[in-house]
């Protein structure tokens, strides 16, 4: 009986040691630990910088566009309130002007044909379908960009014990920006791999990227960035931006959500005490 309960015990103390043993693993072989940023939409009131969505619109425009799509979002939503919010001609102009053409039709002969986009129309990018994409990208297929803020996440990488406790202050700093803190950490985390590390052909090491080996080459560079209409930038400050304009493609009404939730609390908060008083005096009557 005694040897039973030892051996069991035994087992037990095995089973948390590999328990332990392999999430150690998956933090140092898969994810990498990515810094939290301070985002202008973060916790439960904030808002989209206009201004900043408008410069991460250029870097899309002037970087990203060569090979991803944004198919989910379509020109006019460029000229929305909540969004970069770009004048409405300004708007039109950039559309009749965007490279990727859109496939139209049948006409009357029954073909299909090209023509411009209208501010109705997605923004395409320049591949007509995956097979292209890949085929161009050596193998590797740039991603549509609309969800790719709602797509990724930070994944947790501290010690198993404190996991609950960072779970509940996330949960109380209402934390969210996990995709646009990932899409940071990733354009500004290529460097050199370290002297063990063997690089598949045509892939760069990026310390964000799950495993290390991306096959994106670096889109912006601390000597190489994208310069501002005023002429200021910096490859962080373009990492930020590109990465506010994802968020917000990916979730395009998070300015009315976070200033109408507040109007709904009060209200709630209102109608609970009404009803509470209401039901005072209804039962104040009755004998009990
Ligand atoms: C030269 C083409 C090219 C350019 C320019 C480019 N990308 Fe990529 N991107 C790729 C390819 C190819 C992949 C797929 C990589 C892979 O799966 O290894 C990718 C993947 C991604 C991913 C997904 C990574 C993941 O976690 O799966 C994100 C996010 C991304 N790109 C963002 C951007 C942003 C933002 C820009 C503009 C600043 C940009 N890319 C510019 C080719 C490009």
């Amino acid at each position: 009986m005694r040897l039973m309960k030892n051996a069991s015990l035994a087992t037990l103390a095995f089973m948390i040691g590999a328990a332990l043993a392999s999430s150690g693993q998956a933090a140092d072989g898969g994810h990498a630990h990515i810094e939290r940023q301070t985002w202008s939409f973060g916790g439960f009131t904030g808002q989209y910088d206009q201004a900043q969505l408008q410069r991460g619109f250029q870097i899309y425009k002037d970087s990203c566009a060569f090979c991803h799509g944004l198919k989910r979002v379509r020109f006019r939503n460029l000229a929305e309130p909540g969004g970069p919010q770009f004048p409405e001609d300004a708007v039109k102009a950039l559309a009749q002007s965007w490279p990727n053409k859109v496939t139209d039709g049948p006409d009357d002969q029954g073909k299909m044909f090209e023509r411009e986009p209208k501010p109705f129309d997605p923004i395409l990018g320049p591949y007509k379908n995956d097979n292209e994409a890949r085929a161009s990208q050596n193998g590797a297929l740039p991603p549509d960009l609309s969800l790719i803020a709602k797509a990724r996440n930070v994944e947790y990488t501290g010690t198993w014990w404190a996991h609950p406790f960072s779970m509940l202050r996330d949960i109380a700093t209402s934390y969210q920006e996990g995709g646009p803190d990932y899409i940071y950490a990733l354009l500004t985390g290529y460097e050199e791999p370290p002297a063990d590390f063997t690089l598949a052909e045509g892939m760069q090491y990026n310390k964000a990227f799950p495993g290390h080996q991306i096959a994106m080459p670096p889109p912006i560079a601390k000597d190489s960035f994208i310069k501002y209409q005023d002429g200021s930038g910096s490859m962080e400050q373009n990492a930020r931006d590109i990465a506010a304009f994802l968020a917000w493609a990916g979730d395009p009404s998070l300015n009315t959500r976070k200033a109408t939730g507040w109007l709904v609390m009060l209200y709630l908060l209102v109608t609970t005490l009404l009803l509470y008083a209401g039901k005072r005096v209804i039962w104040s009557k009755i004998p009990h």
